[in-house]
């Protein structure tokens, strides 16, 4: 399975902040936002990660980045020249994707709770995957409206020990919401995505909407979503209050466990997609701080 991060967008709500630096690339308490996708796609054992950004900041993603080497996975970089909508990744990734299926995270989600890789792991045997999450402003996003069933039905995958639900609708940004549900920035597809989303036309906004994209795969019944339970976090980083409030949240757990929230050297060593050795070596320029400290630390 190839992954693909959509970091463009021009971050207007975050301006002056983001007129110089794409928002995908600042700080969240200790590392950079997009640290905190590439963990995820890690996660899910995805080792082939195209980033999409603006020809503006495409080079300073490569600057942050690099081959991937260092994380032991591969980055290749693709410019968005307009946001003409999340689907089109799918399209700009197209001779990236191959045949592979292909995982899509929005470079400005950050996800964390206990169980997320087993989670991910599943999702990634699906057809379509996608992830639903309780907010109280459901207006803004895609909307999941579910039937509820009393037995698992198939193709809809939930937690163990939660109600089974069945999909009846996704909306985008609807005025009147059907839940209070929330579709969150991570999508897993087959192969077929690329064709489908091909054929879709430009919505009233003029973009090409990864609701419809979902709507293809719902209406085969092949879309698998997963509830993202209250231990969970989904957090938002569009505006000054919620990118602090979130840098908040990741400073609470980081101090409070002694451990770090999308340390890629981490993952990539306890995934033994590099040694300890390796990983020493490779940031054996880098002085002596809060986040390298870390790193030396949980090697040894
Ligand atoms: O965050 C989850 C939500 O993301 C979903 O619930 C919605 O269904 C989905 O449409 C999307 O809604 P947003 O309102 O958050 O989409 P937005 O246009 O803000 O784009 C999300 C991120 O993707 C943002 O950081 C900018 C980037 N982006 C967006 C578009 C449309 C791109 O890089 N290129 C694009 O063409």
């Amino acid at each position: 399975m190839k992954g693909i991060i959509l970091a463009g967008g021009a971050g207007t709500r975050l301006h002056p902040n983001t007129i110089a630096v794409s928002k995908q690339l600042l700080p969240v308490y200790d590392k950079p936002m997009i640290y905190y996708p590439v963990s995820v796609l890690m996660l899910a054992g995805i080792r082939e990660i195209l980033i999409i950004s603006t020809v503006q900041d495409l080079p300073n993603f490569k600057r942050l980045l690099g081959t991937g080497r260092q994380f032991g996975v591969e980055f290749s970089y693709t410019a968005q020249p307009e946001p003409d909508g999340i689907a089109q990744a799918f399209i700009l990734g197209e001779d990236f994707i191959g045949g592979d299926n292909a995982a899509l995270i929005l470079g400005d989600n950050i996800f964390y709770g206990q169980g997320f890789s087993a989670m991910l792991k599943r999702a990634a045997q699906n057809p379509a995957a996608i992830f639903a999450y309780q907010v109280k402003d459901p207006q803004r996003f895609g909307v999941v409206e579910f039937a509820p069933l009393s037995k698992f039905p198939s193709g809809i995958s939930v937690p163990p020990g939660d109600i089974a639900l069945k999909v009846k609708s996704i909306e985008e940004k609807p005025a009147k919401p059907k839940s209070d549900y929330a579709v969150t920035g991570l999508y897993f597809y087959d192969n077929r995505v690329v064709e489908y989303a091909k054929s879709l036309k430009p919505s009233k906004r003029g973009e090409l909407e990864i609701t419809d994209l979902n709507n293809f795969y719902l209406k085969e019944g092949r879309l698998n979503v997963e509830l993202l339970g209250r231990g969970f976090a989904w957090l938002d980083t569009g505006t000054p209050e919620s990118l602090l409030q979130a840098s908040q949240y990741v400073q609470t757990i980081e101090e409070n466990q002694g451990i770090k929230i999308a340390c890629l050297e981490e993952i990539a060593y306890r995934l033994g997609f590099l040694t300890k050795n390796e990983i020493l070596k490779n940031i054996e320029n880098y002085k002596n701080n809060d986040y390298y400290d870390y790193v030396r630390r949980i090697l040894k």
